[in-house]
Parts: C-alpha cells; sequence; structure tokens
C-alpha cells in the first residue's frame, strides 16, 4: 500500500502535492484501468468534503462509468446531458455551485449539492471525464479547477 499522506492548509500546495503524488504512482504503468483506479483512490483520500469522486471513459461517443469511489453510480450518459454529458460535449470544464440549479442534472447521489467535471482530451479527443460531487454547495472554487485541471493533463498521458 501507499501512504502519502497529503495534508496541506491551503488549495494551492494540497494540489501541488497532489500532482506530484499521481505523478509518482502512475510512472512508468500503462495500463489506463489501474492508473484511474489509483489516481481516484488517492483524490478520495486527499480532496476533503467529497461525497462521490470518479471517471467517466468516452466509449464509443457514450461516457461509461469508470473507477471510482463512493455509493454506485448511473452507468451510462449521452454527450450532452446532465453535468459530465456537458463537459463531454463542449471539452469545458464544468463547475457547479448548485447541482439542483443546473437543468438536466443527473442525481446518482442524493447527497451531491456542487460539483466539477473535468474533460480529459489527449490529441484533441475526449478520452474520459473526472467527476468530483460534494455535500457541500458551492464547494469547488477557482483554485479547485485550476488544480483538476492540472491532474486531467497528467492523466491524459496515463490512460
Ligand atoms: N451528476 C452527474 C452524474 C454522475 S454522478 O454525479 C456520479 C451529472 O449530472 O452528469
Amino acid at each position: 500500500m501507499y501512504d502519502f499522506k497529503i495534508a496541506a492548509a491551503d488549495k494551492a500546495t494540497l494540489y501541488r502535492d497532489l500532482a506530484s503524488a499521481l505523478e509518482g504512482l502512475i510512472a512508468g504503468e500503462p495500463d489506463a484501468i489501474a492508473n484511474m483506479a489509483n489516481a481516484i483512490a488517492l483524490i478520495w483520500e486527499t480532496v476533503p468534503d467529497l461525497n462521490w469522486a470518479g471517471f467517466y471513459r468516452n466509449v464509443g461517443g457514450e461516457l461509461v462509468l469508470g473507477p471510482f469511489q463512493g455509493r454506485p453510480a448511473c452507468i451510462r450518459i449521452p454527450f450532452g446531458q446532465g453535468v459530465c454529458g456537458a463537459a463531454a460535449a463542449t471539452l469545458q470544464v464544468q463547475r457547479i455551485d448548485d447541482v439542483h440549479a443546473f437543468p438536466g442534472h443527473i442525481a446518482c447521489d442524493a447527497a451531491s449539492n456542487s460539483e466539477i467535471v473535468i474533460p480529459i482530451v489527449r490529441d484533441g479527443e475526449l478520452i474520459a471525464v473526472l467527476d468530483l460531487d460534494s455535500p457541500r454547495k458551492a464547494r469547488f472554487t477557482a483554485e479547485d479547477e485550476a488544480g483538476c485541471s492540472k491532474l486531467a493533463e497528467i492523466l491524459a498521458n496515463a490512460i
């Protein structure tokens, strides 16, 4: 087992340490599932106030559930539907302060109140999205977006 013990007072330091732990964890490993599984375990353990964290992979133009932590979730999400589908269709980060105000939000876990979804793109193609949910409204700030975007960049070459 790996024990990274990341505890940081500020978000910039937390995401910097998380990015460096992630780089170490995936170094030299070509298997996408293994890397997604370890990445999401690390994120789940490190990022506070989450009730769900996981990947949806682009499988033939549809999002399909990948490695995750939290409660069992919806398996398939069409591009354009919900927060994940919006990120997949636009290739833009979706940072939603109140998911109940997002038209078409797909409620997989009733505990979720805010959400961030980051597209993972390689050579212009969507590989997957990284989806983090929180029970706290407006949990995700611009700093979380910057930190998670860096993680997505690292993962783009590892999954
Ligand atoms: N809420 C997401 C669905 C996935 S769950 O949060 C795990 C959405 O609206 O796309």
